[in-house]
This record gives C-alpha cells, sequence and structure tokens, in this order.
C-alpha cells in the first residue's frame, strides 16, 4: 500500500531510484544516460524546489511513484543550466552534459503561455491503479493554488500509455518533433 505526501528530502534516493526504474534501461548500467536522467528529470526538482512534489510513499517510507514540477521556466533555467548541467557533465561525461542542455529547449518556446513543467513516474507494480490520477489532482490543484496559468510536459511520441493519461486531463498537444510531443494545459482559465 502506498500513500500520497509532499515530498521530503527522506525520500530522495527512493525518488532517484524510481526515475531509473521507470527510465530507459541503459540507465541501470550506463554512466552517461544516469547522469544525464537524474540530471535532466529529477535532481533539480527534488532539490530546488521540493514543495511543488510529491510521491507515493511506501510503509517503508520509500516512494514507489512522484510528480515533481518546477513551477516558472525562466527561474528553474537559470539553475539548472548553472549547476545541472555541470553536474550531469561531471558525472557522465561531455555527452550527458550536452543532451541535459539540450533537454530543456523545448520548453523555452512554450515558457510564456506554460510556465510550469512537471514530470511523473509510478513503478511498474503501482501503475494502472488510480495513484497517477490522485498525483496529477494534487499537482494541479496545487499549482491552481498558486495562481500558475500553464503547465506543459514533453512525452515520447511512442509513450501512448502516458498520452492517453495526459489528455484525460485535459493536455492538449501543442507541439510534434522528432519523436516527442508537448502537451499544455491552461490553468487558472476564470
Ligand atoms: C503514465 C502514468 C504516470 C499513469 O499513471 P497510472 O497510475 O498508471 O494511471 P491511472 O491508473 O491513474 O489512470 C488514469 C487514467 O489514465 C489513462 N491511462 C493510464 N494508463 C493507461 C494505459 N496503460 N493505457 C491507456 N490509458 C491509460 C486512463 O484513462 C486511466 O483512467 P481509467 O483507469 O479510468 O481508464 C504511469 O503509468 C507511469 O508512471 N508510467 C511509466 C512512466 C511514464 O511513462 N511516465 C510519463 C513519462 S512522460
Amino acid at each position: 500500500m502506498v500513500e500520497l505526501k509532499p515530498y521530503e528530502e527522506c525520500y530522495k534516493e527512493s525518488v532517484r531510484e524510481t526515475c531509473i526504474i521507470t527510465g530507459p534501461a541503459a540507465a541501470r548500467d550506463n554512466k552517461t544516460v544516469r547522469a544525464w536522467l537524474l540530471a535532466s528529470f529529477c535532481d533539480y526538482y527534488i532539490e530546488q524546489e521540493p514543495e511543488n512534489c510529491f510521491v507515493l510513499a511506501d510503509r517503508n517510507n520509500e516512494a514507489m511513484g512522484y510528480i515533481i514540477c518546477a513551477e516558472n521556466y525562466k527561474e528553474f533555467k537559470k539553475v539548472y543550466l548553472k549547476k545541472y548541467v555541470k553536474a550531469a557533465r561531471r558525472q557522465g561525461g561531455f555527452y550527458a552534459g550536452l543532451r541535459t542542455a539540450v533537454a530543456i529547449i523545448p520548453l523555452a518556446f512554450y515558457a510564456k503561455k506554460y510556465p510550469a513543467h512537471l514530470h511523473i513516474d509510478i513503478r511498474p507494480y503501482y501503475q494502472r491503479q488510480g495513484w497517477g490520477r490522485k498525483l496529477m489532482d494534487r499537482l494541479l490543484d496545487h499549482l491552481r493554488q498558486k495562481k500558475v496559468k500553464g503547465l506543459i510536459l514533453i512525452v515520447g511520441k511512442s509513450n501512448k500509455q502516458a498520452i492517453s493519461f495526459y489528455k484525460k486531463y485535459g493536455f492538449k498537444e501543442v507541439s510534434n518533433f522528432f519523436g516527442f510531443v508537448a502537451m499544455g494545459v491552461d490553468l487558472n482559465d476564470d
């Protein structure tokens, strides 16, 4: 059984582990892929914006899933480029750093309309039981309360299950490029 909780420091290692488990298989034993994955999709959010992160904690207080978010692209970009691209390069080499820098380019195009962006991942055992819905509801409520006007994400075109999940939440395709889809949702329309 898991429980939805606000992120805390004690979940850090299990969040990173969940990122690796749900990421590309190569991340498990390839240093470059692992460094890129953690720098691009995990570490910034839990270290810099823990208040915008929520986890599914199990009985051992380990995160079996999470939703993590950067609230404002401009602020995100400054710290991400300064700290996390460097960390990826240090840990995984030049190519990991380059990939980490490139990962955020598509977000820049839509930052005005959609200042916030998210990542969500749940370990396989807990998928398709409504936990993704609960995590998404929690983040959307949280961002609406903070008057954030829009939220965007990037998903692989072949990840049909995630695309169908996002559509259910009113995310619309805003762009389609090199095997990826950018999907956004307006918040605080009223
Ligand atoms: C995508 C993900 C976050 C969805 O979370 P989840 O807990 O599995 O989804 P839920 O059980 O809350 O499902 C909510 C709705 O999303 C849709 N959905 C979820 N999984 C689906 C699937 N495999 N196929 C089709 N629709 C799906 C359905 O509409 C579902 O509602 P329903 O069960 O009433 O039909 C989760 O499966 C996951 O972490 N997948 C692996 C990592 C990943 O792809 N992350 C996204 C990267 S961009």
